[in-house]
C-alpha cells in the first residue's frame, strides 16, 4: 500500500530545506530526503528535525540508480520532488562538467527509476503518483528590454552552462511525460532568497560582506534585472502544484516585481546600517564595488505567472521589503549557521572568484 510519503532530493540545500520544514508543518506526511551533502548541502539546515518521527535522511547521490531504485521500493512514495542540483551560475562557468553530471544525468536517472517504479504500481497508486521537477527561469534565457515576461510557452534559450543543464533536465522531464505518460510536473521559478541560502549567491554574499565591512562585488553596471521571490512563497507554490497541478504542465512561479542588482544591494546595505551595529567607516552602501562582468551575463529575467494564479490560486504573499527584512534578521540571528558554510570548497571559491581577501 502506497503511503502519503514523499521522496525529496537535495533537501539539505537552500530551497529543499525550506520546503521540507514547511511541508512537515503543513501537509505533514512523511519525508525522505536524499542528499549528497555537497559543499552547498548543509545538515545543519534541518538540524531542528533530528529525531523527528516523519523525517528520514539518506546520504547519497541521485546518480546512483541502484540507491534510487531501492529507496523507491522501500518507501513507496506518492511523489518524488526533485531539487538536487549544482545551482551556482558562476561555478558553472568555471567547471561545467559537474552540472552535466548532477543536473542532466542525475535528473535522467531519477526519471528512469521513477518510471520503472511508477509503471509497476497498482492503478490507483499509479494515478496518484507525481514527479515534480524544479526548474528555473534561467532556462528561457535573457529577456529583451521591452519584451513581455516569459510564459510557459517560451522556448528554452539558456545562456550559462547552469541554465543549459537545467533546460536539458526540463526537456527530459517533458519527454518522459510525452513518451511514457509519467505524471511529471515542472515548475519554473525566479530567483529565491531567504533563510539558509548558501552565501555564494548575491543576497547572502552581499549581506555577509556588508555586515563585516568587506567590499560588495557587483558585476558589470549592476543594472541586471532579477525577480526576487521569498523562499516561503516558492515552497507554497510547489505544494499547490504537487497537490493540484495537471501532469505534463509547466508552471511559472515569479514575484512579478523585478529589481536591478544595484537596487537590491543598496537596500541590503541600508537595512544592515539600521539593523546591525554601524561601521566606523560610514554607510555600508559605500562598500559597493563594481567588478568585471560575468561572461554571458543575462540582462533580464521576468516571468508571466498568471497560469499558477488562475489555475491553482497561488500568489506571492511576502513583499520584497518584508522578505529582505526577514532575511537580514535571520542571518544576524544565526552566526553559528554561517560558520557551518565556511567549508574549504566555499572559501576556495571566494578566493578564486573575488581575490585572496574575500575569504577572510
Ligand atoms: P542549493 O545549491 O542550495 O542545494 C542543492 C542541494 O542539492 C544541496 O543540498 C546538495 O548537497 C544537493 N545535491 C547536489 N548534488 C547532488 C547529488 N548528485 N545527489 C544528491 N544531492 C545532491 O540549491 P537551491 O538554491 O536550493 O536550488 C534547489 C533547486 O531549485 C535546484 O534544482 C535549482 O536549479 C532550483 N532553483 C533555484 C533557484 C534559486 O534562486 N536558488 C531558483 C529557481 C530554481
Ligand atoms: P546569483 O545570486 O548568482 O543568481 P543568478 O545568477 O542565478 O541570477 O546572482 C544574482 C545576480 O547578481 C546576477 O545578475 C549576478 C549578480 N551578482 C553580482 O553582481 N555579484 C556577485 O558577486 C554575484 C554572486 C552575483
Amino acid at each position: 500500500m502506497m503511503r502519503d510519503l514523499i521522496l525529496v532530493t537535495g533537501g539539505s540545500g537552500f530551497i529543499g530545506a525550506n520546503f521540507i520544514l514547511q511541508w512537515l508543518q503543513t501537509a505533514g506526511s512523511p519525508v525522505v530526503n536524499l542528499d549528497l551533502l555537497t559543499y552547498a548541502g548543509n545538515p545543519h539546515n534541518l538540524a531542528s528535525l533530528r529525531g523527528h518521527s516523519r523525517y528520514h535522511f539518506v546520504h547519497g547521490d541521485i546518480c546512483d540508480a541502484d540507491l534510487v531504485a531501492s529507496l523507491l521500493r522501500a518507501h513507496r512514495p506518492r511523489a518524488l520532488v526533485h531539487f538536487a542540483a549544482e545551482s551556482h551560475v558562476d561555478r558553472s562557468i568555471h567547471s561545467p562538467a559537474a552540472f552535466l553530471r548532477t543536473n542532466v544525468e542525475g535528473a535522467c536517472i531519477l526519471l528512469e527509476q521513477a518510471r520503472l517504479y511508477w509503471s509497476a504500481l497498482p492503478p490507483a497508486e499509479r494515478a496518484a503518483f507525481r514527479f515534480l521537477n524544479i526548474s528555473t527561469d534561467e532556462i528561457y534565457g535573457s529577456l529583451d528590454p521591452g519584451g513581455q515576461p516569459f510564459t510557459e510557452a517560451a522556448p528554452a534559450a539558456p545562456s550559462s552552462p547552469y541554465a543549459a543543464s537545467k533546460a536539458a533536465a526540463a526537456a527530459f522531464a517533458r519527454a518522459y511525460f510525452h513518451t511514457w505518460s509519467l505524471p511529471v510536473l515542472t515548475t519554473v521559478c525566479s530567483n529565491n532568497y531567504g533563510p539558509f541560502q548558501f552565501p555564494e549567491k548575491l543576497i547572502p554574499l552581499t549581506l555577509l560582506n556588508a555586515l563585516h565591512g568587506r567590499p560588495v562585488p557587483l558585476y558589470g553596471d549592476g543594472r541586471h534585472l532579477r525577480d526576487w521571490l521569498f523562499v516561503d512563497d516558492h515552497c507554497a507554490a510547489l505544494r499547490a502544484v504537487l497537490h493540484h497541478g495537471s501532469p505534463g504542465q509547466i508552471y511559472n512561479i515569479g514575484a512579478g516585481s523585478p529589481r536591478a542588482n544595484l537596487d537590491v544591494v543598496t537596500a541590503l546595505c541600508d537595512l544592515l546600517d539600521e539593523m546591525a551595529p554601524p561601521l566606523p567607516t560610514g554607510p555600508r552602501r559605500n562598500l559597493i564595488a563594481f567588478v568585471a562582468d560575468r561572461p554571458g551575463h543575462d540582462r533580464r529575467y521576468a516571468l508571466d505567472s498568471s497560469r499558477i494564479a488562475r489555475e491553482l490560486g497561488w500568489l506571492p504573499a511576502v513583499s520584497f521589503a518584508e522578505g529582505l527584512r526577514r532575511t537580514v534578521r535571520w542571518y544576524l540571528d544565526h552566526p553559528d549557521w554561517i560558520e557551518t558554510t565556511r567549508n574549504p570548497s566555499h572559501l576556495g571559491w571566494l578566493a578564486r572568484q573575488y581575490g585572496p581577501g574575500a575569504a577572510s
